[in-house]
């Protein structure tokens, strides 16, 4: 690896890694914020695999033999915005008004998983042309993290615009139909969306999602109201 390549790949991980350790304090935060059961259910899952994502994060700087604790200007710029999400969602929290800090929440969630979700993208492709044990260690890390990225941006997002269009008074799918349909690409994403059919008759309150019907993903979930046909996954 040419020298400005491996400096770039060090900044990219040294980034990942802070992405993760903040991410994890963003959904300790956002699980505080949230109302909807089937939203904390999920989020309590993320967190867990978030947990997991910087310990597969630590075990490349050892495989690479890197230095965790390396500190860059871009990992304190990471680092800051984490706390940025954080301060953000505490401020929603003081508000008193859950429903608003609970978008909040969805909202720090996605900007969190945007950053999260481009980071292992680009692991994935260095993964691709990088040849021997590094190039092993990084392709067996991404494959062990990427589906799970890919959820925690794109359901996260249908959640945040379905509640968002929950709060406007507007009928809303919830759960969103990413998550329904186990949607793991962007391509998938766009065509969950286009294909919503929220039940007409207006919103119900969050709390009609409360009772939890169901969990987890690949199906697992019931609907707990009338969607588009099912596509299949990874569409
Ligand atoms: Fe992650
Ligand atoms: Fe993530």
């Amino acid at each position: 690896m040419k020298g400005n390549e491996s400096e770039g790949l060090k900044e990219l991980l040294c980034q990942a890694l802070e992405t993760e350790m903040g991410g994890i304090q963003v959904y300790r935060t956002a699980l505080r914020c949230a109302v909807n059961a089937d939203l904390k259910k999920e989020w309590q899952e993320y967190l867990e695999q978030t947990e997991n994502h910087e310990r597969i994060v630590r075990g490349l700087f050892s495989s690479l033999d890197l230095d965790p604790g390396t500190e860059t200007t871009g990992r304190t710029i990471v680092r800051e915005k984490g706390k940025g999400l954080v301060a953000a969602m505490e401020k929603a929290l003081s508000s008193g008004k859950k429903d608003a800090a609970q978008l909040v929440a969805c909202e720090c969630v996605v900007e969190a998983e945007t950053k999260d979700h481009m980071n292992w993208e680009l692991i994935g492709e260095v993964a691709k042309k990088q040849t021997g044990e590094a190039g092993k260690a990084l392709k067996a890390a991404h494959d062990e993290v990427e589906d799970e990225e890919d959820e925690h941006l794109y359901h996260t997002t249908g959640w945040c615009r379905e509640l968002w269009l929950q709060s406007l008074g507007q009928p809303a799918v919830l759960p969103p139909p990413e998550e329904r349909k186990d949607v793991k690409t962007a391509i998938g994403a766009a065509r969950a969306k286009a294909a919503r059919r929220p039940r007409s008759g207006g919103a119900k309150s969050a709390s009609s999602s409360r009772s939890g019907n169901g969990g987890g993903r690949g199906g697992k979930r019931q609907p707990s109201r009338s969607s588009a046909p099912t596509r299949s996954a990874r569409t």
